[in-house]
């Protein structure tokens, strides 16, 4: 039996603990949040777990074999550094920071103790990311084009900047990340972000609510992502479409569209719960050491996470920035 913890007390904390109050043999036994009474709300929702209101209290009490850290881009770093420190295991979800310093430090020291991790990078785990992969290894990509389009997110530090990093470092990272697996690396990134469209309808706004990063890969291709959480709630769309020697392949997170000039196919996902393959990945690498199912770790994502800071200090400066060989 596997004991698990959970750090942070939000959305996404419930959507792990669900998985893993359903998962074979595991044991969601302990949840860490900004104080002890949040932590015992939601522990309170699933049998033999109990609530902290501090990591270190949690990790001295309990026997964990691995931690789920749930929580906003501001508040890494301590966190992870104390888990590092005591060599457990963990998932954590994307974004992993909100620059390059941090992520960069944590990489080093889970390199050095040889630590399994996991990243939040969900869409890698779908069927029809896999067949967009298997699609692409015989063809030549010239362009591609991504998108995340949506509302502006209800919780405040979201809105802040210094919360969040901004859309394309909290939210369009999935659109990065899965352009980075499915075409390779990023080169270069120029970014224009605007707007401050809709701010005034929302308090403590301090995101822009429009960008556009344009990037070249190191295949050659070249690659547009906008986002915009300008849209009303409830409005909106995501996805990546390459297009090809041989035709474009159109994915969204339910679909993917291959067209060529014989026509067009579909090949939706159905069923699948790219959370719970991902969760499993991990607990099996956690169970038996055998990481190889895992498909994005903490050294590929500080990648991921190094386009987007990228188009953050690209739009600050005006200028393209080249990425440097991490
Ligand atoms: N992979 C995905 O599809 C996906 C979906 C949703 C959210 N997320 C990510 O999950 C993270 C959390 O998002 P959320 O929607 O749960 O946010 P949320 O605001 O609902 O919850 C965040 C929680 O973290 C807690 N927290 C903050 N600092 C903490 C600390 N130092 N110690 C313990 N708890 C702390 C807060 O109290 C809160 O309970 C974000 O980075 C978000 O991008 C990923």
């Amino acid at each position: 039996m596997l004991q698990i913890g959970i750090i942070g007390t939000g959305w996404f904390s419930r959507v792990h603990a669900d998985l893993l109050a359903q998962a074979a043999d595991v044991r969601l036994s302990a949840v860490c949040g900004t104080s002890k009474e949040k932590a015992d709300r939601l522990a309170s929702a699933y049998r033999d777990a109990k609530g902290y209101g501090s990591l270190t209290e949690m990790l001295e009490s309990e026997r964990l074999d691995a931690v789920y850290v749930c929580v906003p881009p501001m508040a890494h770093g301590d966190l992870e550094r104390e888990l590092i420190a005591r060599r457990i295991p963990f998932l954590v979800e994307k974004p992993i920071a909100l620059d390059m310093q941090l992520p960069i430090e944590l990489e080093k020291a889970i390199r050095e103790q040889a630590l399994i991790t996991s990243v939040g990078y969900h869409f890698r785990y779908l069927p029809s990311v896999q067949r967009l992969k298997a699609e692409l290894e015989g063809r030549t990509l010239a362009m591609a084009s991504g998108e995340w389009s949506g509302s502006m997110p209800q919780v405040s530090w979201w809105r802040r900047q210094d919360g969040s990093g901004g859309q394309f470092i909290e939210q369009t990272t999935h659109v990065v990340d899965l352009l980075r697996y499915a075409a390779g690396e990023v080169e270069e990134v120029y970014a224009a972000y605007a707007g401050r469209v809709v701010h005034k309808q929302y308090e403590g706004v301090s995101v822009p609510d429009v960008g556009s990063v344009t990037l070249k890969l190191a295949s050659g291709a070249v690659a547009g992502i906008i986002n915009t959480c300008a849209l009303p709630s409830g409005v909106g769309r995501s996805g990546l479409t390459l297009y090809t020697d041989q035709g474009m392949l159109a994915w969204t997170p339910k679909n993917l569209e291959i067209v060529t000039s014989e026509g067009r196919e579909q090949a939706a996902d159905e069923e699948a719960n790219p959370y719970a393959a991902e969760s499993e990945a991990f607990l099996h690498a956690v169970r038996t050491g055998d990481s190889s199912r895992i498909r994005s770790d903490y050294a590929d994502a500080l990648r991921t996470q190094q386009v987007t800071c990228a188009a953050l200090e690209s739009a600050a400066s005006g200028l393209p920035v080249k990425l440097e060989r991490l």
